[in-house]
C-alpha cells in the first residue's frame, strides 16, 4: 500500500510544480525508509549486551507480527496447519492450530561475538498453543483414543538459543547476517496447562480423570511428547529470521563494522 503511494506520488511529482516535487521526494523516502529499514530496528552502536538486549526487545513485536513487504511471515498468531508428532506408541496429530504469545517474549539476554560466529539469545516467553487434535496410542500408562480440541498453556518457558552466524554478500554487495546452525536449550518453565477434552471419544469421566492427571504430572508428560514441537517451533522461528536477515542488510542491524571474512 505504502509502496504503491509512493510510487504514485513520484511519478504524479514529475508533471507537477518543483515544491511538490520537493514533498513527494521527501515522502518518498521516508516510504522507502520506512518499508526497508523500518523504524522498529535501533542499530546498536558496541556489542554490549545491555543494548543489543535492548535493542531485539524493542524489535520483537514487529517481527512477530510479520514483514510482509520482506516476505517475513508472522510468528504471533503463528498458524499450524498441520504437525503430525510420532512418538513411540502413540501418533498424536495436532491441526487447525494458533500458537500466540511471542510478540510478548521477554528478553534476558544477548550476546554477540562477530569473530567468533557466535550469537546468544535467551528468552522468556508464555506461549498458548491451541487447535484440534487426533491422538491413538498409549501415554504413559493409558490407552488413548481422542479426538477434539487441545489447547496448551507454557507459563514462563526459557529458550535459550545458541546459532553459528555467517556472513555473505546479497547481489548488490551488501553484507548480511546469515545462520550455519543453532543449539536450543528448552526449560519448560513454571507450568504448562493442558486442556484437551476428549481423550477417550464418548468417555468424559475417564477424559477428565486423564486429563487432570496429565496436568498434575505436566513436567514427566511435557518431556515425553514437547521435544517434537519445540523442534518444529524454533526450527519455524530460526528460519523466519533468516528471511529477515536475508532482507535487511548487517549495517542496519548493527553499527560495527563487520569482522573480514
Ligand atoms: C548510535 O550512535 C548514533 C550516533 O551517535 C546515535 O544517534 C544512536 O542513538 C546510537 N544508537 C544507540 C542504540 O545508542
Ligand atoms: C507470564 O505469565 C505470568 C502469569 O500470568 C506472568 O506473571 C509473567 O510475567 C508472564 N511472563 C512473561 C514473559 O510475559
Ligand atoms: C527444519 O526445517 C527444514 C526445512 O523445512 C527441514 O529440512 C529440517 O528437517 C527441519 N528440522 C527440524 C529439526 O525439524
Amino acid at each position: 500500500m505504502l509502496h504503491l503511494t509512493a510510487n504514485a506520488l513520484r511519478s504524479l511529482s514529475k508533471s507537477v510544480s518543483s515544491e511538490v516535487a520537493l514533498f513527494c521526494s521527501i515522502f518518498f523516502n521516508y516510504c522507502k525508509f520506512f518499508l526497508s529499514t523500518a523504524d522498529f530496528i535501533h542499530p546498536c552502536n558496541n556489542t554490549e549486551p545491555a543494548c543489543l538486549i535492548k535493542a531485539t526487545q524493542d524489535a520483537i513485536p514487529q517481527f512477530c507480527k510479520g514483514l510482509p513487504h520482506l516476505g517475513v511471515p508472522p510468528l504471533d498468531p503463528f498458524v499450524i496447519d498441520e504437525l503430525p508428532i510420532q512418538l513411540p506408541g502413540i501418533k498424536v496429530t495436532f491441526y487447525e492450530g494458533k500458537a500466540t504469545g511471542l510478540r510478548k517474549c521477554q528478553v534476558l539476554n544477548v550476546e554477540a561475538y562477530l569473530e567468533k560466529n557466535v550469537f546468544i539469545l535467551e528468552v522468556r516467553c508464555n506461549i498458548t498453543i491451541k487447535g484440534k487434535y487426533t491422538a491413538v496410542g498409549r501415554l504413559l500408562l493409558f490407552p488413548i483414543n481422542g479426538e477434539g480440541d487441545s489447547k496448551i498453556k507454557i507459563v514462563n518457558s526459557i529458550i535459550k538459543l545458541n546459532i553459528n552466524t555467517k556472513y555473505f554478500k546479497d547481489a548488490e554487495g551488501r553484507d548480511h547476517f546469515g545462520i550455519k546452525n543453532y543449539k536450543y536449550t528448552f526449560d519448560y518453565g513454571e507450568r504448562i496447562v493442558y486442556t484437551i477434552n476428549n481423550l477417550f471419544k464418548g468417555n468424559p469421566e475417564l477424559s477428565n480423570t486423564v486429563l487432570q492427571f496429565l496436568n498434575e504430572n505436566w513436567r514427566i508428560v511435557t518431556e515425553e511428547f514437547g521435544q517434537p514441537v519445540v523442534d518444529f517451533a524454533l526450527n519455524v522461528t530460526v528460519s523466519t529470521a533468516k528471511k529477515f536477515f536475508d532482507a535487511v542488510p548487517y549495517d542496519e542491524l548493527l553499527n560495527v563494522p563487520i569482522p573480514k571474512y
